[in-house]
């Protein structure tokens, strides 16, 4: 048996997140044990992204405290995950030299053998790129809590012309539906709350006849208390079917995050998104008609090659015309082996950040005007956490995604509640009366006060 105590660090996305559990569930497997503290870890393991420059530099950055730790612990193993990994390779090991191992999205079985063989001194490379693992078989190593992700499917195959993802977690699979659903049953027994079905394009979800809609369905069905949260669908594959599942279901929360990235036509072919904003717009008001009261949220990148100031406009002009409860916004970062890296980066940084400080100022006054029409009504929250600023209040969030601020009222993390919103900013609601609720749903939308 293994003691070798290990410790890993996650950066990126909830994929990632959902990865390191994966890895976890693969090393508890053989014997180690985790630790949450770096100093006392014989193995650091950095699962890593790599979607902007800016990502990676915050690694390089962590590789400097790690080799702090290894000057006076010099047997300590340092190894590196995730998209980064995939990305670097070799290149990696060769310029960082306290890297230990390297270790692409497809090869998580293979780092038992690579850390064993890093602790008699020897470093390894695992970055080949699989067509069919998912890790199906593998269970994740989760501690107990509200709220679980499941990698539905990985990889994928849309190859935005900006994106590495197609290059550093390689073509699209799927897991069994019926697997998936196993997965969430046991989940829904530990006393988890809610679950959130990830992928990088979970449109694309396919197992034989089944689709993502489906797939959504059925879990659905499995875990009828359960909040169920999906993420990121792609405009071009969101169906009407996929609306109207999302509608009949109460327990699938009202939330769509449906990246859009420009509000410029021309950009988004030279982006290779394979839609138009009149597309994007007709799905959205789609979805509006068919699941009243859902919320939304999306991507923008600022500054893409060739982006003019007309181009721009448009962006501030679908901001305005959706109205996204939120954004996540973005200046462009050229990698690597993208198309888009070819096109050249000719934006200049100070326009670039210029151009995302419109659509950051813009956006938030759009959140705070929705987020200020909720004042005085009542909305449905599951309990999640300690709020991180005091534990005298709790963290929750709506069925539509919003943070609130709620008092503890006798609640205890995992309830669900009704809460009166009494105040709001762009990013969170502050609920005052928070009144616990034995099921859910009781409402599907907020409803007036009385
Ligand atoms: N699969 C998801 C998103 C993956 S990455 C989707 O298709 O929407 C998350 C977001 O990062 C993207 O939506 C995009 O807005 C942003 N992003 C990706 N590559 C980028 C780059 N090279 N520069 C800046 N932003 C980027
Ligand atoms: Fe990247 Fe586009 Fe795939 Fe999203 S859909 S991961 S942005 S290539
Ligand atoms: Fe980053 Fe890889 Fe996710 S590049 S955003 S960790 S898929």
């Amino acid at each position: 048996m293994n003691k070798q105590k290990i410790y890993i660090e996650t950066y990126g996305c909830q994929m990632n997140l959902a990865d390191t559990e994966i890895v976890q569930g693969v090393l508890k497997k053989n014997g180690y044990e985790f630790t949450n503290e770096a100093e006392q870890a014989d193995v650091v393991l950095i699962n890593t992204c790599a979607i902007r420059e800016h990502a990676e530099e915050r690694i390089y950055g962590r590789l400097g405290a790690f080799r702090a730790i290894k000057k006076h612990k010099p047997n300590l193993v340092v190894g590196i995950l995730g998209c980064m990994a995939e990305r670097l390779r070799s290149k990696l090991i060769e310029e960082e030299k306290i890297v230990d191992l390297i270790v692409g999205p497809d090869e998580y079985r293979r780092v038992p053998e690579l850390i064993d063989n890093a602790l008699i001194g020897e470093k390894g490379i695992a970055v080949r790129l699989s067509r069919t693992e998912t890790y199906d078989d593998i269970e994740p190593y989760r501690e107990d809590g509200i709220s679980a992700w499941i990698a539905v499917m990985r990889g994928c195959d849309k190859f935005c012309t900006f994106c590495v993802v197609p290059f550093t977690r390689g073509r699209e699979r799927s897991r069994p539906l019926q697997s998936i659903v196993n997965e969430v049953k046991s989940l829904y027994e530990r006393g988890f709350k809610e679950v959130n079905l990830l992928g990088q394009n979970v449109n694309s979800y396919r197992d034989g006849e089944y689709d993502f809609a489906d797939l959504l369905s059925a879990v659905a069905k499995a875990a009828p208390t359960m909040r169920i949260r999906f993420t990121t669908s792609h405009p071009q594959d969101f169906s009407d079917k996929l609306i109207y599942t999302i509608a009949e279901h109460e327990n699938i929360c009202n939330y769509i995050h449906l990246p859009i990235q420009s509000g410029s036509n021309r950009i988004l072919e030279l982006m290779n998104r394979t839609y138009t904003v009149e597309h994007y717009l007709e799905r959205i008001e789609k979805a509006r008609k068919i699941i009243p009261g859902v919320s939304f949220s999306t991507d923008i990148i600022a500054g893409f090659p060739t982006e003019t100031e007309e181009d721009h406009k448009m962006t501030l002009e679908v901001l305005k015309e959706v109205r996204y409860d939120g954004a996540f916004m973005f200046k462009y970062s050229a990698r690597e082996r993208t198309k888009a890296w070819e096109m050249g980066d000719d934006v200049p940084d100070e326009v670039k950040t210029r151009r995302l400080n419109e659509i950051i100022e813009l956006q938030q006054k759009i959140s705070y005007e929705i987020n200020q029409e909720l004042i005085g009504k009542q909305v449905e929250v599951l309990v999640e956490d300690f709020s991180k600023k005091s534990k005298d209040f709790y963290m929750g969030r709506t069925d539509t995604n919003k943070i609130v601020i709620l008092p503890k009222d006798g609640l205890e993390i995992g309830d669900y509640c009704i809460a009166t919103i009494v105040r709001a900013n762009s990013a969170t609601l502050f609920a005052e009366k928070a009144e616990k609720i034995e099921k859910l749903p009781v409402l599907q939308n907020t409803y007036e006060k009385n």
